[in-house]
């Protein structure tokens, strides 16, 4: 029995399946109209181990689709909540539970950032983030054939339960191919119209070397910079665990062997080459080149539909800053290039004032096509969504990946949630610098769009210079740096 609250046994949920955000979220929601405290409710997953403690749910308690809740939370609980709930931690359900109801109680209770409990779901929430931008970028596929034609089949121990959340990802990747992922929990496979699912395997099922291999060994070994080797970011970046079911790994210890080596040659090379050539490595330009291409094909999101092209970034690839800003404006997507319509313009002479040369900056932005709204036959700027910036996140995070700046910065608050994965507040953000989850450094600052909103004139004036600061602090930052 409870001390406070209703007079209920504990309430044992069961949930189907580890990741199965809907089926919590509509527990969770039952239970909470019902005015069921955490301590109250034991939750559990089909299959798992049974509670010691649980009791039955009470039949007028019983969750499932009820007729719609009565208290709306914040579009980013959900986002949370549907990471979080994928991460391995199994008190997650209980936790988020404990969250839903402070939110019922108080609608801001996520900006809360000193409540320790929004920080350990925040914290969960990333670990899952970051154990599915390793899925995304380290699952390697061997070619198997099979009745009818070729299937690719790659094995991957994820740390937590994503291996549905990760699903789109491939398919959208790997629409023409017919694939397998195979882990530990839960099989996938694609036939190029449906997506199944089988038990869990073992890596003993998954094929072992093939011409796959080779084509990203040599894929592999020929993006490989020896001027960028940083070898605790890539160890950080590439975990070790990983390494066994990659290919290109077999290379890593000679290649940065010979990096040294390498290094010299191709110092020595630039040396003789026109400096237009030199300025950045012939490698990493192919790869930018490619990634500009297939960028120019996005359909991640919806908003490729309505716009006239990607807008990717541009600027010399050995930029030691990259500018984010939000989405392509107006003139932007006509022209396919960032920054050059009014915000632009500001942003240029912001620069100027600064002391930092535009053309030795790489600049793009968190979302690479418009947004907008019609309004007769004028398209007005419409602010991208968190899910359309979570669809583009991939492309920001390849072009720093080949970048590598000294220092990213984050031109506003959309800029600042694709880099940092968090809504930040941007008075307080842009005082002191960010190490993002690649260990890079990230500066936030204020949009130049916002300041050309600033209807008085002296504020304008103020936040003006404000900006330029910024410039000046960044720009000081990266002399300190090199
Ligand atoms: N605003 C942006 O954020 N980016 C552009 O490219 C133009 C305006």
């Amino acid at each position: 029995m409870l001390r406070d609250g209703p007079m209920i046994d504990v309430l044992r949920i069961t949930l189907p399946a580890e990741d199965d955000f809907e089926a919590w979220r509509d527990a969770a929601r039952g239970l909470a109209e019902a005015g069921v405290p955490a301590s109250a409710v034991v939750w559990q997953v089909e299959g798992g181990d049974a509670d010691l403690f649980g009791g039955d749910v009470a039949p007028e308690l019983n969750p499932g689709p009820g007729p719609g809740p009565s208290f709306a939370v914040p579009r980013g609980f959900v986002d949370l909540a549907k990471s979080a709930i994928c991460h391995s931690e199994p008190e997650r359900f209980a936790l988020l539970y404990a969250l839903l109801l402070k939110l019922k109680g108080n609608k801001r209770a996520l900006e809360d950032r000193a409540d320790p409990l929004v920080d350990r779901i925040e914290k969960l929430a990333k670990e899952v983030r970051r154990d599915v931008h390793k899925m995304h970028a380290f699952v390697r596929f061997r070619e198997v054939a099979e009745e009818g034609g070729t299937r690719f089949v790659a094995w991957f121990e994820p740390d937590h339960h994503i291996v549905r959340h990760t699903a789109g990802f491939f398919v959208r990747r790997f629409t023409t191919m017919r694939w397998s992922i195979l882990t530990p929990e839960v099989c996938i496979h694609w036939d190029g119209v449906s997506l199944t699912e089988s038990p869990g395997a073992t890596r003993a099922d998954a094929p072992n070397g093939d011409p796959v291999e080779e084509t990203w060994k040599t894929y592999y070994a020929s993006i490989f910079n020896p001027a960028r080797v940083k070898i605790k970011a890539m160890t950080k970046e590439m975990p070790k665990k990983y390494w066994k079911n990659m290919p290109e790994t077999a290379l890593v210890a000679g290649l940065i062997a010979g990096a040294q080596a390498r290094e010299a040659v191709m110092i020595e090379a630039s040396a003789a080459m026109p400096k237009a050539q030199a300025s950045a490595g012939d490698n990493v330009q192919l790869s930018w080149d490619a990634l500009r291409d297939e960028a120019a094909g996005c359909t991640r999101c919806e908003l490729h539909r309505c716009a006239t092209q990607t807008v990717f970034g541009e600027g010399p690839l050995d930029a030691k800053i990259i500018f984010v800003g939000e989405q392509p404006g107006d003139q932007e997507d006509l022209a396919g290039r960032p920054f050059i319509g009014p915000a632009g313009q500001l942003f240029d002479a912001a620069l100027e004032k600064a002391g930092i040369d535009r053309s030795t900056t790489y600049v793009t932005n968190a979302v690479k096509h418009f947004k907008f709204v019609l309004r007769g036959k004028q398209r007005i700027h419409a602010r991208p969504d968190i899910a359309e910036i979570d669809a583009c996140r991939w492309w920001q995070e390849q072009e720093r990946g080949l970048i590598r700046p000294a220092v990213t910065v984050a031109l506003g608050a959309t800029a600042a949630r694709s880099l940092t994965g968090k809504t930040l507040t941007i008075t307080k953000a842009r005082e002191a610098p960010l190490v993002l989850a690649d260990g890079g450094e990230c500066w936030v600052t204020v949009h130049p769009s916002y300041l050309l909103r600033i209807p008085d004139e002296q504020r304008r004036r103020e936040e003006r210079a404000l900006f330029v600061r910024d410039l000046m602090r960044i720009r000081e930052r990266v002399v300190g740096l090199a």
